[in-house]
């Protein structure tokens, strides 16, 4: 992150717009002027619980890359992404794995540089583990995915001067904007995640909001968390220069995240 007092002349500061999508079809992106309304989106996140074919559509209308986790439902297209396990029949395992599907990459388990803008983004999908299906992990197994990240994020450390800027998930983090039930309680190990590797976001979906007035923007240590429920446009920026590397978030101060429609600007969660 580059603090506002450090941000010179010479700096261009870029704003990127990035359509969130999670858990169910919003009437707003699913329509016929979708293209319009969001043509300024540099690429879009999914974060699980929604149709690969939805995915679909909103690629061929924005012809702009798409990265997504599986959440634990619609888990229709989740054995192509994955190694198949040991113990499975060997004439119900997709032939192949695959990256990307309906022109959507999936994101989980991994680490991925957005060219155009530079943005760092890791991906960890599923929920808290609770009647054994798919795409469900124990608090440990998800440290375990966390672990697995590692060499790539040092790599980063390393030549791109941050570990990571955006975690996409599904679930939510241990005690923020997740729920009381063992499906909807949010993950120590991105607790944990956020304090070693401070990533500028978290984007997770899963708690769905029956009022979508309701918060859904919070903050631990330094990232800010925002659950998509639906849809949800984040706006920031990020800073070019000399000597800078490519990619890097401006203060939080000077970025702004809406929820509604085309972007509208309110105030930084920690300021209000
Ligand atoms: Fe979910």
């Amino acid at each position: 992150m580059v603090p506002k007092e450090m941000i010179t002349e010479s700096d261009e500061l870029q704003t990127v717009k990035i359509l969130c999508v999670a858990d169910q079809v919003d009437p707003v992106v699913y329509s016929q002027n979708m293209k319009e309304r969001f043509r300024e989106t540099a690429f879009i996140i999914g974060a699980g619980d929604l149709k690969m074919r939805y995915y679909g559509f909103i690629v061929s209308m924005l012809n702009k890359p798409l990265y997504f986790v599986f959440g634990n439902h619609d888990l229709e297209y989740f054995k192509r992404f994955r190694r198949p396990r040991e113990d499975e029949n060997s004439e119900t395992q997709e032939s192949h794995m695959v990256r990307s599907y309906f022109g959507s990459t999936c994101i989980g388990d991994k680490l991925i540089r957005h060219k155009k803008t530079g943005l760092l983004l890791a991906g960890l999908g599923g929920s808290m583990r609770y009647n054994r299906g798919e795409s469900q992990y124990t608090d440990f197994q998800m440290y375990m995915k966390v672990f697995r990240l590692l060499p790539r994020m040092v790599f980063n450390r390393l030549f791109r001067g941050r570990w990571v800027d955006i975690l996409v998930t599904h679930a939510p983090p241990f005690g923020i904007n997740d729920g009381d039930d063992r499906c909807h309680t949010g993950f120590k190990a991105f607790l944990w995640f956020m304090r070693v590797f401070k990533p500028r976001y978290l984007i997770h979906g899963h708690i769905h909001l029956w009022d979508m007035n309701a918060e859904r923007v919070g903050r631990y240590q330094e990232t800010t968390i925002i659950n998509v429920y639906g849809r949800y446009i984040l706006e920031l920026e990020t800073v070019s220069g000399p000597g800078r590397k490519k990619g890097m978030i401006a203060d939080p101060k000077v970025t702004r995240v809406s929820n509604q429609g085309p972007v509208t600007r309110v105030t930084d969660p920690e300021e209000q």
